[in-house]
């Protein structure tokens, strides 16, 4: 299908999603999020698809949601259209693993989306930052409550307050991101990182991002809880006897996700 604000690659079994309006750094309007929901359910669907990466340009991941577009809506507007929630369920509802590959800005509405993602890899030049306060609102699609989660109170409420940005150094020591690479390797060690979650069991791979999301959702004894009967309920998988026999066979597992 063909997308205007997004390009959608596919290859080795990893789905590369790139939001691509240059002329407002990736901001996000309503019709590249609608592509975007929709490349992302079509990717999930496609068993030509393991694993998922979402990326911008080297300048910006997204600048954040695009400010002329919202400028001039009322509470009304705001309220009836969910703004941006149905979309973004939809990058929410991906049962494949999402890596984020930021480069450049990630600010805003750009940063919850990376923030959404399973995990995110960044370049050395990004820049993350909710400056919402800057415009005179806030964070609305999860910003106040997910940087929280990741960096802690005291610097969640330092980036909301303030609308500073915080760079790729910080962001790594803070826990916002797993790994920082070189700006012009980016999407080679996120294509490396994609292919090596491609090559496991597709059921596995999806109950790990169901029992580490459940950690954000629920008490420990409960996520410990679910953990431990899905961990047991792998055992009836052909995928757990492959990659068990490989181990001890001293091969590499051949995973058929049954
Ligand atoms: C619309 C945007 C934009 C945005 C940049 N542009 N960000 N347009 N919405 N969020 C446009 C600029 O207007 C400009 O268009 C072009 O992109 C290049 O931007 P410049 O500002 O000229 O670039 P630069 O000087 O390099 O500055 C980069 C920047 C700055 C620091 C990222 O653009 C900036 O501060 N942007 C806004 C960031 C922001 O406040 N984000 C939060 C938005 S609110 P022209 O046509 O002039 O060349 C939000 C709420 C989320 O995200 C809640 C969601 C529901």
């Amino acid at each position: 299908m063909a997308y205007e604000t997004i390009l959608v690659e596919i290859d080795h079994y990893v789905a590369t999603i790139r939001l691509n309006r240059p002329e407002a750094l990736n901001a996000l309007n309503s019709k590249l999020l609608g592509e975007l929901a929709d490349a992302l359910k079509a990717a999930d669907r496609n068993d030509k698809v393991r694993a998922i990466i979402l990326t911008g340009s080297e300048k910006a991941f997204a600048a954040g949601a695009d400010i002329s577009e919202m400028a001039g809506k009322s509470f009304v507007d705001m309220f009836e259209s969910d703004f941006f929630t149905p979309e973004t369920d939809a990058l929410l509802s991906v049962r494949k693993p999402v890596i984020a590959a930021v480069a450049g800005y990630a600010l805003g509405g750009g940063c919850e989306l990376a923030m959404m993602c399973d995990f995110i890899i960044c370049a050395e030049n990004a820049k993350f930052g909710q400056p919402e306060i800057n415009l005179g609102v806030v964070a609305g699609i999860g910003g106040t409550q997910r940087l929280t989660r990741f960096v802690g109170k005291s610097k969640a409420m330092d980036m909301h307050l303030t609308g500073r940005f915080m760079d790729a150094e910080e962001a790594e020591r803070s826990g916002l991101v797993s790994r920082v690479v070189p700006t012009k390797k980016l999407m080679e060690e996120a294509m490396a990182a994609a292919q090596k979650i491609a090559s496991k069991s597709g059921i596995a791979t999806k109950v790990v991002k169901e029992a580490v999301n459940r950690s954000y959702e629920t008490t420990l004894r409960e996520g410990i809880l679910f953990e431990r009967r899905i961990f047991h309920a792998l055992f009836s998988t052909e995928d757990q006897k492959e990659g068990m026999s490989a181990f001890l066979e001293k091969r590499e597992a051949q995973f058929r996700d049954r």
